[in-house]
């Protein structure tokens, strides 16, 4: 089975959708900012401090290379960074969730936020935030409304990857 890769930005819910996808069955969830953590035995914050934002991308695109290599029959959840800045396209099929930022800011608390160092400064964030869209809408093949509940886009997904399967 091929692999169901989300992107999108920070806060988005790749990992709560791919969980919910995962309980669905037939795919386990690979999430790229839990696997570099664990790797490396840190957390996001403290490779970013360590290493710098140039490092943790040096991480991310090993990561990808592995993934492809390795990985099939799995939902991988990526950092809000990982398809702007490596071609994710050989990875699987690549799903866009689409939240509005108001949104984003409503769901994230400042614990979140603080986790994550590229979501300290609201206004940088929302910077980013607007120049990324373009990105995810062009790496993605197909975007799907974030907006929707938990279970909806979970369904969304995998019959999109069924009619595919079935070459529909
Ligand atoms: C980043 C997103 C984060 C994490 C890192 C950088 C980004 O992941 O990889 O803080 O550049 O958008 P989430 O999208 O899971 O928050």
């Amino acid at each position: 089975m091929e692999n169901i890769v989300l992107i999108g930005f920070m806060g988005c819910g790749k990992t709560t959708i791919g969980r919910e996808i995962a309980s669905l069955g037939g795919r386990f969830l690979l999430d790229t900012d839990q696997i570099i953590e664990q790797n490396m035995g840190k957390s996001i914050k403290e490779i970013f401090q360590s290493v710098g934002e140039s490092g943790f991308r040096r991480i991310e695109s090993q990561l990808i290379l592995w993934l492809g290599a390795n990985v099939k029959n799995a939902v991988i959840a990526t950092g809000g960074g990982m398809a702007v800045y490596n071609d994710i396209s050989y990875l699987g099929k690549v799903f866009w969730l689409d939240v509005r930022f108001d949104s984003i800011l409503e769901r994230l608390d400042s614990i979140q936020r603080d986790k994550r160092p590229l979501f300290h400064n609201i206004p940088q964030a929302k910077q980013l935030y607007n120049e990324r869209k373009k990105i995810y809408e062009k790496k993605a093949q197909y975007r799907v409304n974030g907006s929707a509940s938990i279970a909806e886009i979970a369904r969304q997904i995998v019959e999109y990857m069924e009619r595919e399967s079935n070459g529909l």
